[in-house]
């Protein structure tokens, strides 16, 4: 069980790097590349990233500046260890001494890991775990089209180990990225349902941060902040008329919540969306949005401070006496459906007998030890049972 609040004389640390943020940070990439010593970049985007042509607008201000580049966009929704391995090839081939990642949390995760393996011997999946990373990848500058991830400021890359059908993290200061720079620009071209599933995906890392065995002062303020950001402008930001005000806000939340999440870790909610994602393929919003109620419910009994604070600064209401863990729960559901999110795990294609092995995996991911309760076996079958 968490010990709440955080006891001042715990040891914690705080990494983030260098972030440029505002409309027009994507221009500044050419500037970034030439100062961090690049001569040749990879461009590491996806398929739907570049036909909405953000990768064009990268490389047209690499040309600006008389920086050669070659495109790898080789990313699936959930990167997998050959992508990296093939993007380490192509950066070798082409003499690369840099990489610029565009795009949400696939193609800049799959970039770390061809900064990993471009630094370092054997395999991708020989660097899974936390600080198991010995040598500093090449610059890397990441460029996010979404508002969710945040791997452009985090120290965590998921990759999927297709063969073995699981997600596998890789947690290392050598994966920060040199430089971030976040255009809210970018966000325009998403559509509404991928932005819904982003944007539960930046709620969750805040909330997950919140309640984490390993939070905070510092990462509590970050949370909180990214919480009642994106539960106040998620709905709006939407909206298919696509305003810019609710987008832009939509960024900070990310943002904010990955500088939570990367210093103070994760939970539940991640470690079994990391299974859904690894065994089923599925996408990892979505995942995260279905379950975030569920380990809500669980977990609630062993952070209620954290909850209480939680619940407060999403405007619920502060004299429920005994109700706020409901009221907590129902807020999420009614969030959910608010941006259109209304499938359960079995309606995507879960079905009760993928329960056992999804829980053997979740067990096994290193977001649940900072989870504020632990756990066993059949607790997480129930959680994904409730949740089918
Ligand atoms: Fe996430």
């Amino acid at each position: 069980m968490s010990q709440e609040p955080q006891s001042r004389t715990e040891l914690r640390k705080f990494l983030a790097p260098e972030f440029i943020q505002g409309p027009g940070a994507l221009g500044l990439v050419g500037r970034y590349a030439l100062n961090l010593g690049g001569e040749r970049v990879l461009v590491v985007s996806d398929p739907g990233v570049r036909s909405a042509g953000w990768t064009d607008a990268v490389t047209k201000v690499l040309d600006a500046v008389g920086l050669e580049w070659t495109l790898f966009d080789e990313v699936s929704p959930n990167p997998r260890t050959h992508e990296c391995a093939r993007g380490v090839d192509c950066f070798r081939s082409t003499g690369s001494n840099l990489i610029v990642a565009i795009g949400g949390g696939s193609p800049m995760d799959c970039a770390k890991g061809i900064a990993v393996l471009a630094s370092n011997k054997g395999a991708i999946t020989d660097y899974e775990g936390v600080d198991e990373v010995r040598n500093p990848g090449p610059p890397l500058i990441c460029l996010p089209t979404t508002a969710g991830s945040a791997a452009e400021v985090s120290q965590f890359a998921i990759i999927s180990n297709h063969e073995e059908l699981r997600k596998f993290a890789i947690i290392s200061r050598k994966v920060v990225p040199d430089v971030a720079l976040i255009d809210p620009q970018t966000l325009e071209t998403a559509d509404a349902y991928l932005r819904a599933c982003t944007g539960i995906d930046a709620l969750t890392h805040a909330i997950e941060a919140l309640v984490s065995n390993a939070s905070s002062p510092l990462t509590d303020l970050y949370a909180l902040e990214a919480a009642g950001l994106a539960a106040a402008n998620l709905p709006n930001a939407t909206e298919a008329l696509k305003a810019h005000e609710p987008m832009e806000q939509m960024m900070q939340a990310s943002l904010l919540a990955g500088l939570a999440f990367s210093n103070a870790s994760l939970g539940a909610v991640h470690a079994m969306a990391h299974s859904l994602g690894g065994l089923l393929d599925l996408p990892h919003g979505l995942c995260n949005a279905i379950l975030l109620p569920h380990v809500v419910a669980y977990n609630y009994e062993a952070a209620p401070i954290a909850f209480g604070r939680l619940g407060l600064r999403l405007g619920l209401e502060p004299n429920a006496a005994g109700k706020a863990r409901r009221a907590l729960i129902d807020a999420l559901h009614t969030l959910n459906e608010k941006v259109g999110i209304r499938q359960t795990l079995g309606q995507l294609g879960v079905s009760p007998s993928d329960i056992p092995p999804l829980a053997e995996k979740a067990l096994r991911d290193p977001c649940l030890v900072t989870n504020p309760r632990h756990p066993d076996r059949s607790e997480i079958e129930g959680i994904y049972a409730a949740a089918l």
